[in-house]
């Protein structure tokens, strides 16, 4: 049969990645795929620089327009990142009756809801496997694997640079900007890498996760997110302290009241696999009413990796060109005329235990007082620790964890714990997560 023709709009990390495995295990691919597949045209800013792969057989071009329209090429696979020229991209593919591979997570959550439409539209398929946890299948495993079940909670460790970075901290003792520029040497961060530190790429993958988990409409807006730039090394060296490992998650779960869906440093139970869960590596963990909880590993970003998903939907793709576009997966795993319009939780509404981590002037019935307050607002206390004082401070370092509450209800404590004058700096509050893996 005819080999099948690509474009591929991007070469860095990823899309260099992408040309490699497909070179590299070529013949492994064409057996799988049923056809070979060749690479027609690639675009990059500056095609005249050195890279880490081979584009000696294939033409090399500086506007990604002419490769979207490319007369021969039937997938157009999108590895520039960003938002606003992708989409431009992507719509235009779509137009010309492309199918599309993509690896950038926040034009899926933030315009998803378009191009799928878009594509839906035209009959083609718009695949985004390695958009959320790299190299790990995450995506198909949910939408095809797990369809017989009604999912409640998916907990993951969804962005490798920020794992990366907390297990430097921890591990080697290393300052937070040393770990994240090895993380941007070795291909793993964001062009903008604020968006992995403050939470964002997370919450642009938590979203994909959430829509096809319980078949609702890609809403990143609606995602609660807080990053990981204020975590020092002594709230890891006390969660330790307290068995537990401080893990940056993304959290969707089925509430009675509706879904809650957020992204934040969590402590897990140092037990749990996911608390164990390493540098660049992700881990996903999926509760499904009839497999009970899965838990999905493997490396989150890096340039193999993330290529290993991107060709896998490549082939899907070329697997999918002569069926009927009504009987293909559905792109966010549930019909689009049976998407769901459920409630998304605000912030007061989300349950959840926490560690508190506070300052206190040194003196008698200061504990009292915050302990009465918790107990006021019906907050029970599970641990309370006090730290040796730094030589140079007259105030005590203390760590309460507690039992779940309501998010209101603690919000409410910690104003009142910020008002005593025995408590003269902000309290930390770090959400506390017990999962089950
Ligand atoms: P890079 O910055 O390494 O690569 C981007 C590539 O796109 C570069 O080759 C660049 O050209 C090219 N490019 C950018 N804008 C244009 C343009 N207007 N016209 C032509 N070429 C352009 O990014 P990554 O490979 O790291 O990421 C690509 C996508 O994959 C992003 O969406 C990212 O979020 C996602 N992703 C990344 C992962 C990773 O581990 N890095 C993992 C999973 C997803 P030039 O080289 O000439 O500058
Ligand atoms: N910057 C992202 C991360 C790339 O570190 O997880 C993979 O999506």
């Amino acid at each position: 049969m005819k080999p099948v023709s690509i474009g591929i709009l991007g070469l860095g990390t990823v899309g260099c990645g992408t040309v490699n495995v497909l070179m590299r295990n070529a013949n492994e691919i064409s057996r799988r795929a049923g056809r070979a597949i060749q690479i027609a045209m690639a675009a990059t800013r500056d095609p005249t620089r050195h890279r880490g792969c081979d584009t000696s057989a294939f033409e090399l071009v500086r506007d990604p327009h002419a490769v979207v329209e490319h007369a021969d090429a039937q997938v157009i696979v999108e590895l520039i990142g960003g938002e606003q020229e992708a989409r431009e991209l992507v719509l235009k593919a779509i137009g010309n009756r492309k199918h599309v591979v993509t690896a950038n997570k926040a034009l899926i959550a933030v315009h998803g809801n378009e191009i799928f439409e878009a594509a839906q539209r035209n009959g083609v398929v718009v695949a985004f496997e390695a958009a959320v946890g790299g190299g790990i299948s995450i995506i198909k495993t949910i939408r095809e694997g797990l369809a017989g079940n009604r999912i409640d909670q998916i907990a993951g460790i969804i962005n490798g640079t920020g794992n990366f970075i907390l297990t430097g901290m921890r591990d080697q003792g290393r300052e937070f900007d040393e770990v994240l520029e090895e993380a941007q040497r070795l291909g793993y961060a964001e062009a903008d890498p604020s968006f992995d530190i403050d939470g964002t790429d997370a919450a642009h993958k938590l979203t994909i996760l959430a829509a096809i988990a319980f078949g609702i409409p890609l809403q990143h807006d609606r995602v609660y997110t807080e990053g990981i730039g204020g975590l020092t090394r002594e709230d890891i060296g006390h969660a330790g302290d307290l068995g537990y490992q401080i893990k940056h998650l993304g959290i969707a779960k089925r509430m009675p009241e509706g879904i809650e869906m957020r992204v934040h440093p969590t402590l897990i139970p140092q037990r749990r696999l996911l608390a164990n869960v390493n540098g660049v590596m992700n881990a996903i963990l999926v509760n499904g009413d009839a497999v009970g909880p899965t838990l999905h590993y493997g490396a989150g970003a890096g340039s193999d990796p993330t290529a290993s998903a991107v060709v896998a939907d490549i082939v899907d793709v070329v697997r999918a060109l002569t069926t009927d576009p009504e009987n293909r997966v559905p792109h966010l795993a549930f019909q689009p005329d049976s998407l769901a319009d459920v409630k998304i939780l605000q912030q007061d509404d989300f349950e959840s235990a926490y560690f508190l981590s506070l300052n206190a002037i040194d003196r008698p019935g200061v504990l009292a007082d915050v302990t009465r307050i918790l107990a006021d607002l019906q907050i029970s206390i599970e641990a309370i620790l006090q730290k040796e004082p730094p030589s140079n401070e007259d105030t005590v370092p203390v760590i309460i964890l507690t039992q779940e509450t309501r998010e209101q209800y603690m919000n409410e404590a910690l104003s009142r714990i910020e008002a005593l004058d025995a408590i003269p700096r902000p309290v930390k509050r770090i959400r506390v997560e017990h999962l089950h893996d």
